[in-house]
């Protein structure tokens, strides 16, 4: 096994909760017998194939759609950002894909196998830290622990290295002892973290990892994140309203709204100072902006559009046209005081979604 905790930050940490970990904990007594057979089918899955397809995925609540005809793959080794407002169905797509609760219409599969009606088999790989925690508050983290290994099927003689393994991760195991009751919420937030590892998921799906969390704590759990991402493959499904600190980690995010997946952001592309799906925005400054060089600048090739705010005009292309630019207005006799590709960050992506929404 990969030794990956002398790369771990140690977290420090923070106050209270309980709810549906339960009920999917539940769920696991009945995978307990299949865990035990062990098989590997699942592994076969490489990098970068796909891992979570949804095909037409629509659930509907009383006739209201909270996920509407949905179509979106994840791979497998991403990080994926699943951003949008309260109520845009970010939380009914995770428990479909868990097998929490059933698609009015349309399929979700990981991993090939579909999650309705082998949600057993979905859940062998999964883990999930669900947007409300539910431990047993009269337990200490590492009977808690324990009780999700038991339910897991892992090896009696494994589970005491394995809790350990994960407390450090996650900077608990000076606390293993202590009742869950007196933990705080940031600390129950880290022993989430440390039961979803504990069985070594393919994919872990983490329903607001850092709400209510200080921002050096958020931090930290994001890096620990990158690194289990990077260092054991972990496949990540993030569901967060925290857009900067999500476009740290993510490789890739979806955006929704209203139950449908409105827009696309990669991420690195964003740090090239890509917009959205690719595109760049040229910013110019120049003296005297003439009809003319707006009308040649609106003919180079690839220019999707051009807007014109007082002295300064912004282009939209799909390659980097600047020297195109800067020949045509020094060929026009124009003084050009700046051009610059500019930064999108991801708030300002979200937030022009919206406005178009
Ligand atoms: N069990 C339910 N019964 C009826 N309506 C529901 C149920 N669960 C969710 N909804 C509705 O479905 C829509 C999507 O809710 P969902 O919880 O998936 O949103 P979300 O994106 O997770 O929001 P948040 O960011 O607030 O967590 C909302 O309009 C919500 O009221
Ligand atoms: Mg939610």
């Amino acid at each position: 096994m990969i030794n990956i905790n002398k790369n771990i930050n140690l977290l420090n940490y923070d106050k209270s909760f309980k709810s549906n970990m339960e009920s999917f904990k539940s769920n696991y007594v009945s995978t307990v017998q299949v865990n035990k057979e062990k098989n590997n089918q699942n592994s076969n899955i490489s990098l970068g194939s796909p891992l979570i397809i949804a095909k037409n995925l629509t659930k509907q609540y009383n006739g209201k759609a909270a996920v509407n005809n949905l179509n979106l793959t994840i791979n497998k080794g991403e990080i994926f950002g699943l951003l949008g407002p309260n109520g845009a169905g970010k939380s009914t797509f995770i428990l479909m894909l868990l097998g929490l609760t059933e698609p009015t219409s349309g399929q979700i599969t990981v991993a090939g196998f579909n999650s309705t009606k082998e949600p057993i088999r979905v859940k062998r790989i999964t883990g999930y830290l669900p947007e409300r925690l539910g431990f047993y508050e009269d337990l200490t983290a590492r009977q808690n622990l324990k009780y999700t290994a038991e339910l897991n099927g892992i090896p009696e003689r494994e589970i005491e290295n394995k809790i350990q393994e994960v407390l450090e991760i996650v900077g608990l195991d000076n606390v293993k002892n202590n009742l869950v009751s007196t933990f705080s919420k940031g600390m129950k937030k880290r022993l989430g973290i440390a039961d979803v590892l504990i069985k070594d998921p393919q994919l872990a799906i983490l329903d607001e990892p850092t709400e209510g969390l200080d921002i050096k704590i958020a931090n930290q759990i994001l890096d620990n994140i990158k690194i289990l991402n990077k260092e054991k493959n972990i496949t990540f499904l993030i569901s967060s309203h925290q857009l900067n600190l999500i476009q740290k980690i993510c490789s890739r995010i979806g955006i929704m709204s209203k139950g449908k997946l409105i827009g696309e952001v990669k991420i690195d592309l964003l740090s090239r100072g890509l917009f959205g799906e690719g595109r760049y925005i040229i910013e110019i400054e120049v003296s005297n902006i003439t009809d003319e060089v707006l009308n040649k600048i609106k003919e180079i090739d690839k220019v999707v559009k051009v807007n014109k705010k007082d002295n300064v005009i912004e282009v939209i292309s799909d390659e980097d046209i600047r020297p195109q630019i800067s020949k045509i207005i020094v060929d026009n006799n124009l003084l050009l005081t700046r051009m610059n590709i500019k930064d999108s960050s991801l708030e300002e992506i979200y937030l022009k979604y919206f406005k178009e929404d």
